[in-house]
């Protein structure tokens, strides 16, 4: 056995957690002590280890043999011990000596055989019913039980004087379990029970009934016998049981359980209880063998208000259905259930009926039940649910006839409802119709009661409820719940309606003006719906949000968004759709004023702050980057001497030496100028051709000065075509103050066609920059420089 198992404990206020046996958490109150819950852990006795504060002990279902005082001395506050299925022979009383709080014993289905008696606690509850005893386990010392509430005992035989110890005690249920009885076949014992509320006996459940014993109780109010077994031989036998039991004026509810008989014996049992004082007789699991034949009844005055069977197996397979059915049409009663039966039919009663309440649920009536039926005048309540109903204009149909139907319960069957039932003729009198769990469609609403208060269509394939319904004035109560609507009803046609019920639809979008258009309903329950979050909720979200709490049954946490995914299982309550994206109008107004805006920042940033020119400058230094990387080496070595010439007029020449010499030679470029680098001997024109061919970039310097000058469109011109055949990329131009192309000789075409590629440099006035100017000068010549030195120049 292992004991870590974990103990179930009961409930208690203030708990604090301590650690008990191996590794079990248990709780612990300190004002009322352990529930501990050992049942069914194979104990073979009571374990030692237990809290001594122990209030509650189940140790049912186990193979515990013995119970002494030494097991239980040690928890003095036991209230309750349950040892009920165990193993135990003898309990000496004695046992419970030091337990003097002990109010509750269950010692049921144990095999005791006999009890020794000793000045015993104030139980409140003794249980030992299912045990082995052979007379009643009675002694003297039970006369002062005063508090005891509930007695269980078992005998095999009986003396009158058994239960004479405690005749003055005021029971309020006594449990007899005459499971191992043996009747005496001669004469009958008699046992006289004085005072119990309820009388449970129970008999063993295979074999014929055969007790012959005389019980008489005095102020028995309901009496209970399980484990009845009749056939038209001993039928005799049970009514004599019952006569001296049933005789007491108070007896109102008689039940029996697991009866077994033939129709015969029990057309006489109801015969027999028909002049009783008992007004409740329940049967539940009736099986009903050998035959079923015509039987006379005398619907004599009764007592008798209510009959109900529950569970009825039918061994008869061929009989005559009017004798079935005939004995309980015609029964001078109020109420009837048959119910969980293989009754297929209930006749129509001849004579006008005394029913009010009739509840055949879960049998299988088809729609021919009570079609025609006038004489059910005061049936009030029908109750017809879980059968084999399938058209709802035969239903209305049988209600016609029924002056006084208030309830009419036909849920859980197939009903359809077909267009044309506008012909539906409902008895007017109904209120409350119940058509759940039925197949019904949107034609439903053509055929329904018109006075009708509470509907009830959950559970069927309503899709829409038709605009054009007749009105239902008098509907407060609907309830649609678990179909396929698509939107909350308009509550036009049911000006009364209070309470609403739409949950488990297909509600996507519901109409946000449901709260004004309803105004009496004071409850709407529409949670577990595919809502779908977007802009058109807002309205719903926030109208829900206002109505007075109590109103949104289920609000906020069943109502949750299906899509967009996004939004799945956001409660609606947290939806919060942004006003811009839900407005077309603001939405075009914003994206205007943020393109104005952003107009209006370019513009600054042109105007002001020279964009354009850090644009170019910035393009044409990473395009220059990009063409230096695919340039060989090898081409450029070849018979270059210098990096670059520079080409400018005569009146730039300020600007030439001051700022841009300086600028490439700092960065270790070599510059050719014709005037510098002059070879004596040779003619300005060879000079500058000279230059020119032993460069490998050409830098003009453009500025209006430049334009006028002969010389410099002369370097260009040869420069272009000496030179930079290969690519045009070997021109580096400097604008370095602007020129008007208009300013441009038209015979001077090459520059012009540069001008217009407007691939220069433009320098820039503000020395903020100067900076970026100069870079994009450096990546002109690439990294990858030629090796140019000093003795190459001189050659
Ligand atoms: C209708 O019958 C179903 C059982 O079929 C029950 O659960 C439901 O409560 C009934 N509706 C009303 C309004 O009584």
């Amino acid at each position: 056995m292992t004991q870590d198992q974990g103990l179930t404990v009961g409930n208690f206020h203030r708990v604090c957690i301590m650690t008990f046996m191996v590794g079990t958490v248990i709780q612990v109150s300190s004002e009322r002590g352990f529930a501990i819950d050992l049942s069914k852990r194979n104990l073979t006795q009571v374990p030692k280890d237990l809290p001594p504060r122990t209030t509650v002990l189940d140790m049912s279902q186990n193979s515990i043999a013995e119970l002494q005082m030494a097991d239980l001395s040690s928890f003095p506050a036991l209230k309750v011990l349950k040892l009920s299925h165990n193993r135990i022979q003898r309990l000496d009383l004695n046992a419970f000596k030091f337990n003097p709080d002990l109010e509750y014993l269950d010692l049921s289905h144990n095999h005791l055989r006999n009890v020794s008696c000793s000045p015993v606690v104030s139980f409140k509850h003794l249980d030992l019913s299912f045990n082995d005893f052979d007379a009643l386990p009675i002694c003297r010392e039970f006369g002062n039980l005063t508090q005891l509430s509930f007695l269980g005992l078992s005998a095999r035989k009986f003396r009158q004087s058994d239960l004479l110890p405690t005749a003055h005690l005021q029971l309020r249920y006594l449990l007899l379990d005459l499971g191992g009885y043996h009747a005496k076949e001669t004469e009958a014992e008699s046992l006289q029970i004085l005072n119990t509320k309820t009388l449970h006996i129970v008999f063993h459940s295979r074999s014929l009934f055969s007790v012959h014993v005389n019980i008489s109780v005095n102020t028995l109010g309901c009496l209970q016998l399980t484990n009845i077994r009749l056939n038209d031989d001993n039928c005799h036998v049970f009514t004599n049981f019952l006569l001296h039991l049933t005789r007491g004026p108070s007896l109102l509810n008689f039940t029996l359980n697991h009866v077994e008989t033939t129709w015969k014996c029990l057309v006489r049992l109801f015969q027999f209880l028909w002049p009783q004082p008992v007004e409740y007789l329940n049967m539940y699991n009736l099986t009903i063998i050998e035959s079923i034949d015509e039987e006379d009844f005398t619907y004599s005055d009764t007592s008798l208000k209510a009959l109900k069977i529950e569970h009825i197996t039918n061994r008869v397979f061929i009989f005559s259905q009017t004798a079935l059915y005939t004995v309980f049409s015609e029964m001078n009663i109020l109420m009837l259930t048959i119910s969980d039966s293989p009754f297929f039919h209930m006749l129509c009663p001849q004579v006008p009926s005394t029913f009010t309440f009739l509840n055949f649920t879960q049998n299988v009536f088809t729609d021919s039940v009570f079609q025609n039926c006038s004489t059910l005048v005061r049936l009030e309540t029908l109750i017809l649910q879980k059968n084999g109903l399938q058209s709802l204009f035969k239903v209305s149909h049988m209600t016609k006839t029924m002056p006084s139907l208030e309830t009419l319960d036909v849920s859980r069957n197939s009903l359809v409802s077909h267009t044309h039932e506008d012909m539906c003729t409902w008895a007017e009198t109904i209120v409350a119709l119940n058509l759940s769990s039925n197949m019904l469609t949107d034609s439903v609403f053509r055929c329904l009661p018109p006075k009708v208060k509470v509907l009830d269509l959950r559970n069927n394939r309503i899709a829409s409820i038709p605009k054009d319904v007749a009105r239902l004035e008098a509907l407060q109560e609907l309830n649609v719940a678990f179909n396929s609507l698509a939107d909350l009803p308009a509550c036009g046609a049911f000006s009364s309606l209070s309470v609403l019920i739409v949950d488990h639809n297909s509600v996507s979008h519901p109409s946000a003006d449901f709260f004004q258009t309803c105004h009496h309903v004071t409850s709407l329950r529409a949670g577990d719906n595919p809502f779908q979050c977007t802009c058109e909720l807002r309205e719903f979200i926030r109208n829900a949000g206002q109505v007075s709490s109590g109103v949104l049954d289920g609000w906020p946490e069943a109502y949750t968004c299906d899509h967009p995914e996004g939004h799945r299982g956001t409660p609606l309550k947290d939806f919060h759709a942004s006003p811009l994206s839900c407005n077309i109008t603001l939405l075009i107004v914003t994206i205007g004023a943020t393109a104005l805006v952003s107009a209006a920042a370019v513009a600054f940033l042109c105007v002001h702050l020279d964009l354009p020119w850090y644009l170019r400058m910035v393009c044409q230094w990473t395009q220059t980057r990009r063409r230096a990387r695919h340039v060989p080496l090898e081409e450029l070595q070849r018979e270059l001497r210098f990096h670059a010439f520079v080409s400018y007029s005569e009146r730039d020449s300020a600007w030439v030496k001051s700022e841009l010499l300086p600028h490439l030679e700092k960065e270790g470029i070599r510059i050719c100028l014709h005037e510098r680098n002059f070879v004596p001997g040779k003619s300005i024109v060879e000079n500058i051709i000279s230059c020119i061919e032993k460069s490998y970039k050409a830098i003009f310097v453009l500025s209006p000065h430049f334009v006028q000058s002969d010389w410099c469109h002369y370097e260009l011109y040869f420069a272009h075509h000496n030179l930079f055949h290969e690519g045009s990329d070997n021109l580096i131009l400097i604008l370095l103050e602007p020129i008007s192309p208009n300013s441009i000789p038209s015979k001077y075409h090459k520059l012009k066609a540069f001008m217009a590629r407007r691939t220069y440099l433009q320098w820039p006035t503000e020395k903020s920059k100067h900076a970026l100017f100069w870079a994009n000068i450096s990546a002109a010549f690439n990294t990858k420089l030629p090796c140019v030195t000093e003795t190459d120049v001189k050659t």
